[in-house]
């Protein structure tokens, strides 16, 4: 691979760092006005006939990680996920993925890059409707000059991870669109990239596909331990889906975190209104529930003996089966010391504050 690599730390594959993208003639002038003095958006739409795509995003993704990033319509997730493989060229700042600075490559290193480390599933399928889907899953290989046999190969076993085995020789225009979305997936994946950009794959499906689709892709990743940028606006989606997520605004990533993180503090209303309606269960941990030990102990002293004990990740919904069974506090531990103590009161809590939607 190119040259030009520079070493990140070994756990980090994408590093964004202040990226901008401005559209319009004038972006430069734009990018420095609103360095300077502030202006928003709608200023500079107004000012400089220029679009703000992206506003200072900076972000960071682990090796196999799945990162969302979640916004609504015109946020600018589009914008910011095309930079990644260099579909756009930011106005200001800097993009790494895996040690290459993405911007530093010339145009033969570029498409070499595109081929080799970058596997991308858009909303519209994308698929060739007239070839087949085996030929479909195997075009990244061709392009790749693999031989055929081999191509076919990896294309068939790919096509039978995402259960579409049986499939291979009709075209792609004779499946459904959850069926089209899986060969994107297995296209995607099929010259095992070290990097894969999602943007709203699922969201062109109903929502009984669109679940399933999210269930089998977690299944899928837990394996094959991808690298993911996931682009949606469905927070639930994020939250069943991403390890992190970023909230974006306005081209501007407003609060980045675990969903737990997101869910129990929003950074501001935008996002308080965002997580009204998730539901805590399964995303809050008993860490974030629990008053710490010696607190309790405080005005209570020590907690029972004989009462139960979890790990510090288990989930509000099991504490509460927990609580219905148990009419003792829960004591909480981590790798075997006990830390907090979670008492129904203490859920109650928790439950009514992430019910209460204004
Ligand atoms: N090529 C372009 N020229 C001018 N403005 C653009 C261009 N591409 C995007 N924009 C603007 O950048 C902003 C962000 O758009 P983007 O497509 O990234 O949003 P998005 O979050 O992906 O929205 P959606 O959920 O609808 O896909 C919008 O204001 C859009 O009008
Ligand atoms: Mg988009």
């Amino acid at each position: 691979m190119p040259t030009q690599s520079i070493e990140t730390p070994d756990d980090i594959v994408i590093e964004i760092s202040n990226v901008w993208k401005i559209f319009g003639d004038k972006a430069d002038e734009a990018l420095h006005a609103i360095r300077e003095d502030g202006l928003s958006k709608s200023q500079v739409l107004d000012t400089y006939n220029a679009v703000v795509g992206v506003a200072d995003v900076s972000l960071s993704v682990k090796r196999g990680e799945i990162f969302c990033v979640m916004g609504l319509s015109g946020s600018g997730k589009s914008t910011l996920v095309r930079h990644l493989n260099r579909l756009l060229e930011p106005t200001s700042g800097k993009i790494m993925i895996d040690g290459t600075d993405v911007m530093a490559l010339n145009p033969k290193e570029l498409q070499k890059f595109r081929n080799l480390k970058i596997g991308m599933v858009f909303q519209n399928f994308a698929l060739l409707p007239h070839r087949s889907v085996l030929d479909n899953v195997a075009m990244p290989l061709e392009i790749r000059s693999m031989n055929k046999n081999e191509r076919i190969r990896l294309a068939t076993k790919m096509l039978k991870t995402v259960e579409l085995g049986a499939w291979g020789n009709k075209y792609a225009h004779e499946l459904s669109g959850g069926m089209q979305q899986r060969v994107g997936l297995a296209r995607a994946l099929a010259a095992d990239p070290e990097v894969l950009l999602m943007d709203e794959p699922f969201s062109a499906l109903d929502p009984l596909i669109r679940r399933q689709l999210q269930d089998e892709f977690i299944k899928l990743s837990a394996v094959m331990k991808k690298t993911t940028l996931f682009i949606t606006h469905d927070l639930d989606e994020a939250v069943r889906i991403g390890d992190r997520i970023a909230i974006m605004r306005d081209g501007r990533i407003i609060q980045t975190g675990t969903a737990e993180d997101i869910v129990m503090n929003p950074a501001d209303d935008y996002v308080a209104d965002f997580v009204a309606g998730i539901s805590r269960l399964k995303i809050v941990r008993a860490h974030a529930v629990m008053q710490p030990l010696s607190e309790y102990q405080v005005s209570n002293g020590l907690p029972p003996q004989d009462a139960p004990r979890v790990q510090e990740d288990e989930s509000l919904s099991q504490l509460i089966r927990l609580a219905i069974d148990v009419e003792m506090p829960i004591i909480v531990h981590r790798n075997g010391v006990d830390i907090g103590v979670v008492t129904r009161r203490d859920i109650l809590q928790v439950v009514v504050e992430g019910t209460e939607v204004s």
